[in-house]
């Protein structure tokens, strides 16, 4: 076992702690590579009388440290360094790689992907236990999905986002994508080619499944906190279905104001317009509480909420959920079955088993913290950077980095692929405006470590980007 030396120096006339001093210093020697795997740390009573401090200042570093995903293990194997080798640089004299070639593996700072520490939980592992273990179904899971799994969505609704909601109106969904699929099959009952008023700039899988499944779209500009419901008063015709994004702006994350979504509700109720409520990543709140789901809000007007598993658990589950009551819950239930149910019957149990247990409460406040720590690592490297603009930052898993002009973003994205980091260019979100000049950068599944790595190969890119060539990109 490698044993190595630490690079550290206590100042003792600083006001920090001697703990809070170790920590920050085996951070940076980590970050920088100056220690790193396979390399095992000093032991803490090693440590401590090397600096001439207490053990207990040494244990307390190393703690924060394991907390934060830099350092693994204790005890007799000794500490580890948990830098992975999918965060230290890509090497870079390789000479059978070709130069655009990415080199592997990668970082991955694309938005939608969330923290995958839900397959590590020990009560993920017994409801799918659970789940197994029932007696052998041989029927087809009930259409609008199990008793249970529609009693569980509403029972996390209560307690994730206040909403009161009958388990009679829940359609377990396979995914939001899903659901927007099932909209625009039961609207076509209605309307051969329904239209759907959308955001812009938008989520670009809801316009390509709404447009696939045989809707037509429209598009509304949305400022920074979202839809304007004096907008609405000037579309026509009217739409069949307006979908918005109103707790969290996707991408740019601006939050819709109670009397606009009061305004938007009296304009859909006098023209009967159906409004699908993407509550994607509501569970995610940072600094600022939720505010009400539109669709708890007093009013005559239909609301379908569109909520998802994709961001609590994984997108890799493909399960969701749709809350709609009145004339378009009827109508969307039938649809749903004539159409049969898409989602796993041992999906559902094993979800149903994992919400009533609390299991997803546990691992939701665990990811909303985790969540937060990375947000605060992406404040450190970007917010003293001022020609670079953030948004998106009061809840969810991604953020907005708007560029100067001078930096192209899709030129940044490709020059960060042949670094070994991949991050999307906030162009495809617009459907039909001049896109802004930016990335969006997704923080849920990188490890910290990832992360900051990340960041640091993208502020190196924007800090070598060549002077500007005098084409205005914002
Ligand atoms: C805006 C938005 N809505 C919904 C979802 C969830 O979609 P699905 O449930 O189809 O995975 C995502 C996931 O990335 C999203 O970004």
């Amino acid at each position: 076992m490698a044993v190595v030396e630490l690079p550290i120096t206590l100042d003792r006339d600083s006001p920090a702690p001697f703990a809070v001093q170790l920590a920050a210093q085996l951070r940076q020697a980590i970050l920088e590579g100056t220690v790193r795997a396979p390399h095992h740390l000093p032991s803490s009573r090693r440590l401590a009388a090397d600096l001439g401090v207490s053990r207990g200042v040494v244990v307390r570093a190393y703690e924060q440290l394991a907390g934060e995903g830099y350092l693994e293990g204790h005890g007799a194997g000794g500490t580890r360094i948990a830098v992975r080798a999918d965060v230290r640089a890509p090497a870079r004299s390789d000479p059978a790689r070709p130069r655009d070639e990415p080199s592997r593996p990668i970082i991955d700072l694309t938005p939608g992907r969330p923290s995958d520490t839900p397959f590590a939980d020990r009560s993920w592992r017994t409801a799918w236990r659970e789940a197994l273990a029932e007696p052998g179904h041989v029927d087809l899971p009930p259409a609008l999905g199990t008793s249970r799994m529609r009693a569980a969505v509403a029972a996390h609704l209560a307690t994730a986002r206040g909403l009161n909601v009958d388990a009679e109106d829940v359609i377990v969904t396979a995914g939001t994508s899903d659901a927007l699929q099932l909209i625009v099959t039961a609207l076509r009952s209605r309307s051969p080619t329904p239209r759907v008023l959308v955001e812009d700039p938008g989520y670009p899988t809801a316009r390509r499944v709404l447009t696939a499944a045989g809707a037509r779209i429209e598009t509304l500009p949305v400022g920074p906190d979202g839809l304007r419901a004096v907008q609405l008063t000037t579309v026509d015709p009217v739409p069949d279905a307006v979908l918005i994004t109103p707790s969290h702006q996707y991408p740019l994350g601006g939050r819709m104001p109670v009397q606009e979504r009061l305004a938007l509700l009296d304009w859909a109720a006098e023209h009967r317009v159906l409004v699908l409520e993407d509550d994607y990543d509501s569970e995610f709140r940072h600094r600022r509480m939720p505010l009400p789901a539109t669709a708890s809000l007093p009013s005559q007007a239909e609301v379908a909420l569109l909520g998802s598993f994709s961001k609590t658990l994984s997108p890799w589950l493909r399960c969701g959920y749709l809350v709609v009551r009145g004339t378009s819950g009827d109508l969307l239930k039938e649809t749903r079955a004539r159409l049969d149910s898409p989602v796993c019957g041992v999906l559902q149990s094993a979800l149903a088993h994992y919400i009533d247990d609390g299991g997803l409460a546990r691992h939701t406040a665990r990811a909303r913290r985790a969540y937060a720590h990375r947000r605060t690592l992406l404040l450190d490297r970007l917010a003293n950077r001022p020609e670079l603009g953030l948004a998106a930052l009061e809840g969810g898993l991604h953020a907005v980095v708007r560029l100067p002009a001078s930096v192209h973003a899709e030129d940044l994205a490709a020059r960060a692929l042949t670094r070994g980091v991949r991050v999307a260019p906030l162009a495809p979100y617009y459907a039909h405006r001049p896109p802004q000049n930016g990335l969006v950068i997704g923080y849920g599944a990188p490890s910290d470590l990832q992360l900051t790595r990340g960041l640091d190969i993208l502020l190196q890119l924007i800090d070598t980007t060549d002077p500007p060539d005098g084409k205005d990109r914002t």
